[in-house]
């Protein structure tokens, strides 16, 4: 058990008075306020205890009753009552009276503010002629009582009247030694003065003297914010940074290719699941993986990190296979024209990758295969003979996908070898009824093969060990820790890595000659061997795990073969691998009510999200604003536009508009002299505590928590400009001039400071502001001056440049038809349709007819039946010309350029049509 404490905070005093007396085994850990400590909850919240399960308690008054009850001391029920006393009448009325004691100097007013709770408490135990609350004895509401009251009771300055039975109680406990020694830590001797950093982080209370049953322990981030009270030395300080400007060593902008791990400097290494090769990715695929490893990367090198991030296409295994069949091209073909379609959806979306390799190069079975040598001489790996189904017609082992057959479980008719689509359970190939040959049809029969397998239960305690760190001191997400554990617990089991296809990583062991490597035993090393293509130097990254650090983004899906079966096979390699230290897994982004799929045309594929007109940064706000961090979220048409119109036209975009528009028509396009006055350091003091917070995510990859906190600023500044109206103070006299001219200067330096803040999640948006701003290209420097400082960085005097909107209202009618575009073609489709090859790269016009819904999208985006005619017709032309290259084994780069230009072509006329572009048969889920 681990119990997490903060200095000073009175929540903490309590818990730390619990343990101390019932003396329950724990280790204590002192961490900052801001420190977020249960995961899940998205504000930081002290004291919490984690249990020997996982579990968190947050809540003061349960982590006591908890300890107790450990202890062997239950919680009466008398107890209880007074435990809810002490949360809902005791609690809010303190809250006051330490606001006005420690920050507002109120003192004197702190007897009015609890005279109703002591009184009470007083006559409860007077009239109960019991030593204690509940009896003869010590309970857990005693010590809760005392640890609340202590901080006020304790302090000698503090007349608050005579009640004769509390005071008498309040010395005995605290003549309980553990209750003071607890006291003493929390405020380390310093009275109430010891509880003022926390007090000051703490929403003022409000006044209203009523019930209030809120956790009074929070921090609120969005919405519920009350006045955020500064102290006059942060405000002093939140000058001091302004006023110091910018840094002189600013960011080096052009990176020096190849990056190399530094000596003194933060080496990181981000890897995004390498998506598979042998379809297009949907939304959900870019928002779990590469999108928020970029804004990871991107954040990283604004704050000067030393960072290198990867990725590539996953190339080898039956999915490829089966595709190459289906669009008759060979696999290699899939894999260059897939290849150059994820590059170009991510190109788009502005994904950017120091280096975008793929899984089938020369490095990657050099580096696979040293790997399995390694493996093979240290023991880690077993033979096993395996029942397999074999197509004598086709001469070959069926892996998975390869065979078709009754589902033993649910009976339906087209389980494939590896899971059933109908009622998901995993199957064994060799129990399927009446299994097919995919290729051929014919009936397969039962052969057994050898094969080989990771040895995981051997290598599981290295593993434990490893894991035991990594998770400790990295950032490994909720999701990530749990499904790892489940993993654990369930005991490892030897896995084949061994597969009998033609498309893969070759197995170099003369006894497997015919087999390749199973795809999630090669896959990963695919990192390896990407970043080697990328520079000879690669090992400075991948043999170095004690000066890089690595960071591993992907969907919860992935998490088991990057925590427990790629650790394994690295650790059993034993060449001083970088092993992951912090593993960013997201949850499941779904599409509107439903799942993302492309048979039924449901949802938008990253090809066309640029077919919508709507930006890709745009594209990027929502994805991150919705990103399924913590749990799974939707992405919804109308839950975009209306995050379009009011964040980022109404807030952001209206504020760094009004602040560039006040500079230009008020003061000629030069930021005027700034006079700061209280309300302006205030706004200083703010804006810079919201960039702290943004920093503090970021640095733990709470990427959707952090862009929040830009939100708030701009919403922040909003509100300056509208309670200090420099449109009328402009046409007042020199006071009022001045006014407007500071709150214009003050206003349009925070539009800056909201570019840099800006350009993990909008690139081309954050440089479109600076540009307008004319920004001096050193402001982006700004995360790396004291941990995240707010600085004057537009000067009285910067002449700035053109301002204009940056964004633009999406209309209800627009959003609606792309609703029903990406709506799906078959509203309620049974699954046997999703096994009609539609592919995109085959020359028929696609097979599923557009439903009435969609013709009707089609008026409204121009569906065209002429136009639709002449690319039918342009369609079969390149289709044959593609035929006739491949025919006459053109080169590959004139083959894959030819048949990029049928894909558009198609796409093209799949508008036309008023269809969804490119349906194919695949599902969106994807295991092999
Ligand atoms: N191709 C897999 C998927 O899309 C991910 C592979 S990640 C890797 O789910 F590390 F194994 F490459
Ligand atoms: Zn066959």
């Amino acid at each position: 058990m681990e119990l997490f404490v903060s200095e000073g905070n009175p929540h903490c005093l309590k818990v730390l008075a619990a343990l101390e007396v019932t003396g329950v085994q724990c280790s204590v850990q002192y961490v900052n306020h801001e420190e977020r400590v249960v995961p899940f909850l998205s504000r930081p919240t002290l004291p919490a205890l984690l249990l020997p399960t996982g579990l968190h308690l947050f809540s003061s008054n349960a982590i006591c009753r908890y300890l107790f009850e450990v202890s062997g001391q239950e919680c009466s029920e008398f107890c209880n009552q007074w435990l809810e006393w002490e949360a809902t009448d005791l609690q809010p009325a303190l809250l006051q009276a330490l606001y006005m004691a420690v920050l507002q100097g109120k003192g004197s007013e702190v007897s009015t503010v609890l005279q109703g709770p002591l009184k009470f408490l007083d006559q409860s135990l007077s009239k109960g002629g019991m030593p204690y609350l509940t009896g003869e004895a010590v309970s857990v509401a005693d010590v809760v009582l005392w640890a609340a009251l202590y901080p006020v009771l304790s302090d000698s300055s503090q007349a608050l009247g005579e009640h004769k039975s509390v005071n008498g109680w309040f010395d005995r406990v605290a003549s309980i030694h553990s209750c003071l020694s607890a006291a003493q830590k929390v405020l380390q001797g310093k009275g109430l003065q010891g509880m003022k950093s926390y007090m000051q982080r703490q929403p003022a209370p409000q006044s209203s003297q009523g019930r209030n049953t809120q956790p009074c322990n929070c921090n609120p981030i969005e919405g519920e914010e009350g006045e955020r009270a500064f102290s006059e030395e942060e405000l002093e300080a939140a000058i001091l940074n302004w006023s110091k400007g910018l840094s002189t060593s600013p960011l080096a902008t052009d990176r020096q290719h190849p990056i190399l791990p530094q000596e003194g400097k933060r080496n990181i290494l981000v890897t995004s699941a390498l998506p598979y090769v042998n379809n297009v990715p949907h939304l959900g695929n870019i928002i779990g993986c590469v999108l928020s490893a970029d804004v990871f990367s991107r954040y990283g090198r604004l704050r000067g990190w030393n960072l290198l991030f990867v990725c590539g296409t996953d190339e080898y295994g039956t999915a490829t296979e089966n595709k190459a069949r289906e669009e008759g091209l060979t696999p290699q073909l899939i894999c260059d024209k897939y290849h150059a379609v994820h590059s170009s959806i991510y190109k788009w979306f502005q994904i950017d990758f120091d280096f975008f390799g793929r899984t089938t190069t020369e490095k990657q079975t050099e580096i696979a295969q040293d790997i399995f040598w390694r493996l093979h001489k240290n023991g880690f790996l077993v033979e096993d003979t395996v029942e397999q189904l074999r197509c004598e017609q086709c001469q070959r082992f069926l892996a998975d996908r390869f065979v078709e057959g009754i589902c033993p479980h649910c009976k339906y008719p087209e389980a494939r070898g590896d899971q059933c689509d109908k009622c998901g359970r995993l199957i064994n190939a060799v129990e399927l009824r009446e299994p097919q040959c995919k290729v051929c049809r014919q009936t397969p029969v039962i052969r057994s093969s050898k094969h080989l397998f990771l040895d995981l239960p051997k290598l599981e305690t290295q593993l434990e060990q490893w894991l035991e760190k990594s998770t400790s001191t990295g950032d490994w997400t909720t999701n990530a820790k749990q499904i790892t554990r489940s993993w654990l617990r369930d005991g490892l089991k030897p896995r084949c890595i061994t597969r009998d296809l033609l498309w893969g990583t070759p197995v170099p062991h003369p006894d497997f000659k015919e087999k390749v490597f199973y795809v999630w035993f090669d896959a990963p090393i695919g990192y390896l061997s990407i970043t080697a293509n990328y520079t000879d130097e690669w090992e400075k990254w991948w043999k170095n795990p004690h000066q890089v650090e690595l960071y591993n983004f992907m969907a919860k899906d992935n998490v088991p073969f990057h925590s427990v079966v790629f650790p394994c096979s690295l650790l059993g390699a034993q060449d001083n691998y970088t092993l992951v230290s912090h593993l960013v897994a997201t949850e499941y982004l779904n599409y509107e009510d439903t799942k993302f799929s492309k048979s039924r045309g449901v949802g938008v594929f990253g090809d066309m999200a640029k077919d919508t007109g709507i930006p890709a940064d745009v594209w990027r706000f929502y994805l991150l604003y919705v990103r399924p961090e913590g749990q799974d979220s939707a992405f919804s048409w109308a839950d975009m536009a209306l995050k379009n119109n009011s964040e980022l036209l109404n807030n952001l975009g209206n504020f760094i508009n009004r602040a560039g528009m006040f500079v230009t028509k008020f003061f000629e396009g030069c930021v005027p002299v700034m006079e700061l006055q209280q309300e302006d350091k205030k706004l200083l003091a703010l804006v810079g505590w919201e960039l702290q917070q943004y920093i503090q995510l970021m640095d733990k990859v709470k990427i959707r928590d952090a862009l929040k906190h830009i939100l708030n600023i701009s919403r922040h500044g909003n509100q300056y400009i509208q309670v200090n109206e420099p449109w009328k103070n402009i046409k007042g006299g020199d006071t009022e001039r001045q006014r407007a001219g500071t709150v214009t200067g003050v206003s349009v330096n925070i539009a800056c400071l909201l570019s840099v803040m800006l350009m993990p999640y909008m690139p081309e948006v954050s440089q479109t502001i600076r540009n307008q701003l004319n920004a001096p290209q050193s402001c982006v420097s700004t995360m790396l001056q004291g941990n995240g400082t707010f600085v004057c960085s537009l000067c009285a005097g910067h002449r700035i440049g053109t301002v204009s909107p940056l964004f633009q209202k999406l209309e209800a009618d627009q959003i609606e038809a792309l609703k029903k575009r990406f709506g799906g073609q078959q509203p309620e489709d049974e699954p046997s349709k999703e096994k009609t090859p539609q592919s995109a790269a085959s020359t028929q016009p696609a097979a599923v007819p557009a439903p009435a819904a969609a013709v009707e999208v089609v008026t409204v985006n121009g569906v065209d039946p002429e136009k639709a005619k002449q690319l039918t017709q342009a369609v079969a032309e390149q289709g044959d010309k593609v035929r006739a290259l491949k025919a006459q084994n053109a080169e590959k780069a004139v083959i894959t350029a030819e048949v990029a230009k049928l894909l558009d072509l198609k796409k093209q006329l799949a508008l036309a049509e008023g269809k969804s572009p490119e349906p194919a048969p695949q599902k969106g889920k994807k295991k092999k």
